[in-house]
């Protein structure tokens, strides 16, 4: 394994985007924020090519639509214009998708659920825009306000990919996990050890788990422990959302994609979990957070630090302070109190994801897997003999 400055650390929480990284060459580049409309409508279409790579015809043929209504100043863009300079482009549409989703799961466009599996529709694609068109048209104010809001996924299948690492370091420190996620959204990966995770012939944790994630390993690790101890579990997210009212079963609902029946599967296993399984999500900025629980690294457990798909969203002086707080805490573990930092962040401009453990003492780095952006198909790239405290 390579140590952790010189292999990069900062470099391991890049900040491009993978969706929009598909589509870069077919689209020509970015449009200069100076023409917002033409700009936005190439953001909608990079948006829909990454839906489509990811399984969503559908949401790939609506946001094609939307990028030619927009460009055209038609109703997406007078929903989108008061938008269009705040923020991530991919980002943006996904929150039009989330915000039109809600309507529907609400009823408040009973035209459009005909077209969405989620509620029951067809998921045909002929007829789909006119009603999604329809669905602006009827309400631009609501959709707007709904669009303001962040983007709120809690991807369930990235457990799978993620227990990869907490299994590596349960392994080389043979201690009980205390789990600290940053960017945690609801918190439902921090149950992660209620979730049946496998693949390859392997499998771990809960048999009689409603979260399946039993095919999500491509190839598995190698002896992954049957069940994860996990001590404590905290997360922080700057808009946390709670799972088990009602308002957050929405949000969260809302942002999984309309034709995508096993990510709700999935998500609808996770919400009966957090049900039982309580798990506390502070409302903060993930710098100041994680120094705050780093302060003090408890003896008898390892102190495990980790974020999916989160980086991208963090200026730069943020990203800094908070590898800056985890190297810091990385200096004071001993092997009584280790420290673990697990990220599964983009690793390319396709949508290749990668699964990165820095341990310490030693502060070794080792690349354990690769993987699809929602945990799917994941590809143990470790070394068999496993990373150890130094
Ligand atoms: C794409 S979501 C990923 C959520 C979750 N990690 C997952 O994999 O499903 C990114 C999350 O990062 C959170 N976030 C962005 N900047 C943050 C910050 N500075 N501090 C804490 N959370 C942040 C967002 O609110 C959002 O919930």
């Amino acid at each position: 394994m390579a140590d952790a400055s010189s292999a990069g650390m900062r470099d391991s929480m890049p900040s491009t985007s993978t969706a929009a990284g598909e589509a870069l060459d077919q689209l020509g580049p970015e449009p200069p924020a100076s023409r917002p409309r033409d700009r936005t409508a190439w953001q909608l279409r990079v948006a829909a090519r990454a839906c489509r790579t990811m399984g969503s015809p559908l949401y790939g043929h609506l946001l094609d639509h939307a990028a030619d209504d927009c460009a055209a100043a038609g109703p997406t863009w007078r929903v989108l214009a008061g938008h269009a300079a705040d923020g991530r482009g991919d980002a943006l549409a996904l929150r039009l998708m989330a915000a039109v989703h809600r309507l529907v799961l609400e009823r408040r466009a009973p035209r459009l659920a005909t077209f969405y599996p989620s509620v029951g529709g067809t998921g045909a694609l002929d007829g789909a825009w006119a009603a999604f068109r329809a669905a602006l048209v009827t309400d631009p104010s609501g959709v707007s306000e709904l669009v303001a809001r962040p983007c709120q996924t809690n991807e369930v299948g990235r457990a799978a990919a993620l227990a990869i690492g907490f299994a590596e370091v349960a392994k080389a420190t043979g201690l009980p996990l205390r789990l600290l996620e940053v960017g945690a959204s609801a918190g439902l990966n921090l149950r992660c050890d209620h979730y049946r995770i496998g693949g390859g012939g392997v499998a771990m944790g809960d048999e009689d788990s409603p979260v399946d994630l039993s095919s999500h390993w491509r190839t598995p690790p190698p002896a992954p422990p049957a069940r994860l101890d996990v001590a404590d579990r905290r997360g922080c997210d700057l808009h946390p959302v709670d799972p088990t009212t009602n308002e957050g079963r929405l949000i969260l609902t809302a942002s999984v994609w309309a034709d995508q029946a096993a990510r709700h599967a999935r998500l609808r296993g996770a919400l009966e979990v957090a049900r039982r399984v309580p798990a506390v999500v502070d409302r903060a900025s993930l710098d100041a957070w994680v120094g705050a629980q780093l302060r003090e690294l408890p003896a008898g457990v390892a102190t495990v630090v980790y974020h999916s798909v989160v980086a991208e969203y963090l200026d730069g002086r943020t990203r800094d302070r908070f590898v800056e707080a985890v190297t810091a805490a990385g200096e004071r573990a001993d092997r009584s109190r280790p420290l673990a930092w697990v990220r599964l962040e983009p690793i390319s401009q396709l949508r290749q994801h990668g699964v990165a453990l820095t341990l310490w003492p030693g502060g070794d780095t080792a690349t354990l897997a690769r993987c699809g952006a929602h945990g799917d198909d994941t590809v143990w790239q470790g070394d068999d003999n496993g990373p150890r405290p130094g």
